[in-house]
């Protein structure tokens, strides 16, 4: 038994992804717009407002300023081990190196809630800002045609194609991806700008007050919420192994993109619950509702269709983060090594990224996106905490690995990562807790039945470092 913890040697991982490698063509802008690419999405301009109406209130600047802390902390203990360990599959790897293959697989495993839960609630909010749009250009799509059953729909069929057609374009490989993911966040910061623009100006002073209606337990429960929208910061980690210059490039990405985040989300925040009352913003599209509701209807249109560029980034780097984690976890021998091939012609892990492209079509079609929007925070938050505590473990493990990013004030840091993040966790709904020990229940039976035999490490000796 306690093979389940043997570890992976750190010398181990980088030897399997020089054998097995990707091409390596990012550079440190790469990531951070790989990483704004991500991050701006679903959660700023649909979840903000609905946590504002349901939980927050105006205090969902609050709730921003909560997540993004927990963010930081865990994006420093991330960022040290991206920088020591800068292959493919971001939290998955750092753990199998620091705490052992079961808590690695563990944290993989939580890594699917993130990058395709995540991916399909991001098609979801995607298909929403795409049949608004229509919408009111006269476009009417059928409901049946674009609804999960449980909101009386048959299909979410937007949802379904934009996920496939991504996971096509991810097959074909990343520097063009990469390229298109620049122009849409271009594209997506415009937007964000225009919103500011136009709607600062007309900022209310009187809707920030009460700014705490539902008192602070509700600027806590936004903040579960809303932590959704900081999500992807660490997938710039997932794409260590195909920088040219990981150890310098990774912490710039991870730390740059989210810093860059935190200040858009608690303007756009402050903005938006200044214009409009914050009961109104339970909709589908509240950042271009408030323009409408503010007499812009050519620059609500302009922020929407911005806003479908942005949440389209988010689908393409979450999906792309995915694949990596999925490549690394069967190199490693933890699901079926054929399905890490690489393509002969295009470099990338296709097989892997084709099935993922169709798990996350099928999910986003016939579920609730508030549903899987909260499971991805759980077990994306879940693997922020391992994170942390293996960065710290490592340190006391293997204080004699060259670190070429040390997380300042570890011991400090490290336990607030662990406890901020538990704290989030701890603020999400009772049913998503079911479900998120249900889905862990699951990785455990998946992980003794399979993968605990067939791991490249149960045929080579366990490295004890
Ligand atoms: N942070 C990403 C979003 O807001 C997942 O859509």
């Amino acid at each position: 038994m306690t093979g389940i913890f043997r570890k992976k040697g750190i010398h181990l991982i980088k030897e399997g992804a020089e054998s097995k490698g990707l091409k390596k063509t990012l550079g440190a802008t790469d990531l951070v717009l790989l990483g704004i690419g991500c991050i701006i999405g679903t959660g700023i301009f649909v979840l903000t407002g609905v946590a504002a109406a349901k939980y927050a209130g105006p205090g969902i600047m609050l709730s921003f300023v909560l997540s993004g802390l927990a963010c930081a902390f865990a994006a420093l203990a991330y960022a040290e081990l991206a920088a020591l360990v800068p292959v493919a599959g971001s939290a998955y790897t750092y753990t199998y190196a620091a705490l052992g293959e079961i808590i690695a697989w563990i944290v993989g495993w939580n890594l699917i809630l993130e990058y395709s839960v995540g991916s399909s609630a991001v098609a979801a909010g995607w298909s929403g800002y795409v049949v608004g749009l229509l919408h009111s250009a006269g476009i009417v799509l059928p409901k049946a045609y674009t609804a999960v059953p449980a909101d009386g729909g048959i299909v979410n069929l937007p949802a379904v194609l934009i996920a496939l057609f991504l996971s096509m374009l991810l097959v074909r490989g990343t520097k063009e991806s990469v390229t298109l993911n620049k122009i849409l966040v271009v594209v997506k910061l415009a937007a964000v700008f225009i919103f500011l623009a136009l709607a600062g100006p007309k900022v209310n002073v009187a809707n920030w007050s009460p700014l705490m209606p539902y008192g602070f337990s509700g600027v806590a429960a936004g903040a579960a919420i809303i932590f959704f929208a900081y999500i992807g910061f660490d997938a710039v980690a997932t794409a260590a192994e195909e920088c040219r210059n990981p150890n310098r490039d990774l912490p710039i990405g991870i730390v740059g993109s989210l810093v860059v985040c935190t200040i858009l989300y608690i303007v756009v925040a402050g903005v938006l619950t200044g214009v409009v009352p914050y009961t109104e913003l339970n909709n589908a599209e509240p950042v271009a509702y408030a323009l409408r509701a503010i007499g812009y209807n050519m620059g609500s249109a302009l922020v929407g269709t911005g806003a479908i560029a942005g949440i389209t980034t988010v689908l393409l780097v979450l999906m792309y983060g995915q694949t990596r984690v999925f490549f690394a976890m069967s190199r490693d021998g933890l699901i079926p090594a054929g399905i890490c091939k690489v393509h002969p012609k295009y470099g990338t892990p296709h097989i892997i990224t084709i099935v993922a492209g169709i798990a996350v079509a099928l999910i986003a079609g016939f579920t609730p996106i508030g549903v899987i929007a909260e499971l991805t925070n759980i077990g994306t938050l879940f693997a922020f905490v391992v994170s942390a505590i293996g960065v710290w473990v490592l340190r006391r493990t293997r204080p004699d690995l060259e670190r070429p990013f040390r997380c300042p004030g570890v011991s400090v840091v490290a336990p607030l990562a662990v406890l901020s993040c538990g704290y989030l966790m701890y603020n999400l709904p009772y049913e998503t807790w079911i479900r998120f020990f249900i889905w862990s229940a699951i990785g455990l039976v998946v992980y003794f039945a399979y993968s605990y035999r067939n791991s490249v490490m149960s045929k080579e000796k366990p490295v004890l470092e």
